[in-house]
C-alpha cells in the first residue's frame, strides 16, 4: 500500500464523518486528483469508501483481512507494534517472534499471522488457528524484571485484549485463572507466554494472543476439552480484523507503560476486577484429578493463584484447571 494511502485511512480512522477531498489534499500535501487515485487504489483492494459531492469521504468498511498498513495507521503507542511482521501462513507467530528476539528484534515488534499450521496452547495443547477469521498475534517485550515475575505479564496481555472486546464489541468479557477469556461461560481467547531467561535476568518475554473473532460453528475442532466461541458467534456482527489487532495492541502498549511504570499493582486489580472467580468457591483440579477447593482471594504478585479454604489456610497454586462451584 501507498504510504499516502496509509495516511488517508488514518484520517478516516482518527474522525468519524466524511472528510472533503481539499482537507485531505492539504494534509497529505498532494492534488485533488491524486488524491482520488489513491482512494480508488483503496476501493480496488477492498475497502468501502463513500464519496459524497460537497461533503467528501467516508470510509463505510474495511475488508476482512488484517492489513498491516492499517493496523500500523491505527497505532497510537509508543512502544508495541514498533516493527510488525505479517505473515500469510506461518507455523506459530510464538515461535516467529522468538526467533526474532533471539535475532535481536526490538521491543515491541510484533508478529501477525493469518494463519497458524502449528498454533501452541498452555500445556502442549494445540491452537486450532484457520485462515480469514481470528486474530494470532506474539508481541516481544524486553522488561528488566526477574525470571519469577514473567507471568505478570500474561496479566497483561489478558487484560488487553478483554479492554479490546469491549472497546470493539460492547461484549464484557471473564476471565478465567490463569488467562482464558470465556464469554457466557465459553473460550473466546487464549493467552500464551514464553521466555528467554538467564538466573539474574530475563532476555526476552513472547507475549502470545490469539481471539476468536470471526469463527464460525463448523470451523471449530470437535475434539475440543472446553466449549468455545467467536466475538461474531456472540455478538451477531462481524469484527473489523484490523481494527480489533490496533485496539488491542493500543491498550497492550498503555498498559505495559502502566505496568514499567507503576509495577503489576494496578494490572493485578483491573484483572481481579474482570476475574470471574474472584470472591467465589473453585475446585482446582491437574490433570484432571480434583486437588485443592476453596475460595478465590486474588493472585499474588507472581501471578499465583491464592485460594482459602474452609479452615483459613491460604493456598497458592501454580497450575491446574479451574472450576467454580
Ligand atoms: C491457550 O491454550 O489458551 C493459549 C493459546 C495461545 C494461542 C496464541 S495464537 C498466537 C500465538 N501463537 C501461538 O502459537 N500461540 C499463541
Amino acid at each position: 500500500m501507498h504510504p499516502k494511502a496509509g495516511t488517508i485511512l488514518r484520517l478516516f480512522h482518527t474522525e468519524d464523518g466524511y472528510i472533503s477531498g481539499e482537507r485531505l489534499s492539504r494534509e497529505l500535501g498532494i492534488s485533488r486528483t491524486a488524491v482520488w487515485k489513491h482512494i480508488s487504489a483503496l476501493r480496488n483492494d477492498g475497502y468501502i469508501i463513500e464519496a459524497v459531492p460537497s461533503r467528501g469521504y467516508r470510509l463505510v468498511s474495511s475488508p476482512d483481512r488484517i492489513d498491516p498498513h492499517e493496523v500500523r495507521a491505527l497505532l497510537d503507542g509508543t512502544r508495541i507494534g514498533r516493527r510488525l511482521e505479517y505473515l500469510k501462513l506461518t507455523s506459530s507467530t510464538n515461535v516467529d517472534a522468538f526467533r526474532l528476539a533471539e535475532d535481536g528484534a526490538i521491543e515491541g515488534t510484533v508478529v501477525i499471522a493469518d494463519t497458524q499450521t502449528g498454533g501452541k496452547g498452555r500445556r502442549g495443547r494445540v491452537w486450532s488457528s484457520p485462515a480469514g477469521v481470528n486474530l494470532y498475534c506474539s508481541v516481544v517485550l524486553r522488561p528488566a524484571i526477574m525470571p519469577h515475575e514473567a507471568p505478570q505479564l500474561t496479566f497483561l496481555s489478558a487484560v488487553a485484549a478483554a479492554r479490546a472486546i469491549e472497546l470493539t464489541t460492547r461484549l464484557v468479557p471473564e476471565i478465567k485463572w490463569p488467562n482464558d477469556l470465556l464469554i457466557s461461560g465459553k473460550k473466546v481467547a487464549g493467552l500464551l507466554n514464553e521466555m528467554s531467561a538467564e538466573t539474574d535476568g530475563i532476555n526476552f518475554v513472547i507475549l502470545g494472543i490469539g481471539v476468536n473473532l470471526n469463527m464460525t460453528v463448523d470451523q471449530f475442532p470437535g475434539d475440543l476439552r472446553h466449549p468455545a466461541t467467536s466475538l461474531m458467534l456472540e455478538s451477531g456482527a462481524r469484527v473489523d480484523r484490523s481494527r480489533f489487532t490496533g485496539t488491542m495492541l493500543n491498550e497492550l502498549d498503555r498498559l505495559y507503560h502502566d505496568f514499567l511504570v507503576h509495577g503489576f499493582g494496578p494490572i493485578r486489580d483491573e484483572w481481579q476486577r474482570r476475574c470471574i472467580a474472584n470472591g467465589r468457591d473453585v475446585l482446582v483440579s491437574d490433570s484432571g484429578t480434583e486437588c485443592t477447593g476453596g475460595r478465590f482471594v486474588g493472585i499474588d504478585a507472581d501471578g499465583a493463584m491464592l485460594l482459602r479454604s474452609e479452615d483459613n489456610i491460604l493456598h497458592r497454586i501454580t497450575c491446574g484447571d479451574v472450576r467454580i462451584i
